[in-house]
């Protein structure tokens, strides 16, 4: 087998984190460079660069040291950061991606790029959106990935470029907290309950999204960058499911566990971008084309997070 050389953008938020130390696990840890900005964690433990993705000349002088055979292009803004820096957010989101996927189509390299279920705007089918719909999003960030997305097709229509992508829905993890988006909601009540057993949310308890176990999104994303070339049908950017629930839902599982929880509801400006987006996501596609399958449901996805965040609060 080849051996592999892999470059990751945004290494130290969300995703990345975690995908991080699975790459290494994997290809090992010399094989994998974090490209780090500006904050980066004293605990890292491996090969790390720094650099702007919007940095073509930067970026190219990477690939002349390191050879990449793969890379996954995290670095973003989120969707409520966006809407208060919308240059800054076109510019990262957009900018960025332009770089790798310039430099990518000459060279002989695999490149994963992050979307979002933020593609979809109110004009999309609601429940079950399908993979091809109306894409008509009104957040800034949303409008960055549609556009994101049709630049990867091009990019592999045109050049042959293999590049694939997610459609990520809200994703919730115990490592790293989320930064900046509008599903954060999600992550922070767990936060919150375990350290107060009280949490006031920024959106409305009805308000209902698709969601994910970072597990699972680190396992779909090693999984579509593993699948057959072949096997990848749609190289805009694959609906990536797994659950969907409202807040009240999220908050009578935790309640299961930490009975005293209170939830408050006060609603900000992020509920418009919350219920521009779908109910529920169809994610058909990703399951035949490469077989992807969800581990966690709601109520083991609830059972993992408590049992972690109370491991990393020292309180087990
Ligand atoms: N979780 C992201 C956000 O809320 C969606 O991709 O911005």
């Amino acid at each position: 087998m080849m051996s592999e050389k892999i470059l990751v953008t945004g290494p130290f938020g969300q995703i990345g984190s975690e995908l991080v130390p699975e790459l290494q696990k994997r290809y090992g840890k010399e094989n994998v460079v974090a490209l780090g900005h500006r904050h980066i964690p004293e605990d890292y433990d491996g090969v790390l660069e720094t650099g702007d993705v919007r940095n073509p000349e930067e970026m190219s002088k990477l690939f002349e040291k390191y050879e990449f055979t793969q890379v996954y292009h995290l670095a973003s803004l989120l969707s409520a950061v966006g809407e208060d820096k919308p240059e800054l957010a076109w510019d990262v989101n957009l900018n960025g991606l332009r770089t790798f996927l310039d430099i990518c189509k000459d060279r002989d390299v695999k490149l994963f790029w992050a979307s979002s279920i933020a593609v979809f705007g109110p004009t999309s089918p609601l429940d079950n959106t399908p993979q091809h719909t109306v894409l008509e999003p009104t957040s800034i960030y949303g409008i960055t990935k549609v556009a994101g997305e049709l630049l990867c097709q091009y990019y592999h229509e045109i050049y042959g470029l293999d590049v694939r992508g997610l459609r990520y829905p809200g994703l919730i993890s115990w490592k790293q907290e989320a930064g900046g988006g509008t599903t954060d909601y999600a992550v922070e009540i767990f936060y919150e309950a375990i350290k107060k057993g009280e949490y006031s949310c920024f959106v409305k308890e009805d308000t209902k999204l698709p969601m994910m176990y970072m597990d699972d999104a680190v396992k779909g994303t090693l999984m579509i960058m593993d699948a057959d070339p072949e096997d990848i049908k749609v190289r805009m950017s694959y609906n990536h499911g797994a659950l969907s629930f409202t807040v009240k839902e999220l908050e009578e599982a935790i309640r299961k566990h930490i009975p005293e929880l209170k939830v408050h509801y006060e609603p900000d400006k992020r509920q418009k971008t919350a219920d521009s987006w779908p109910d529920s996501i169809d994610d058909s596609a990703a399951r035949k084309d490469w077989g992807w399958e969800h581990k966690y449901d709601l109520p083991t996805m609830t059972e993992e997070m408590i049992k972690n965040l109370r491991k990393k609060f020292g309180m087990d």
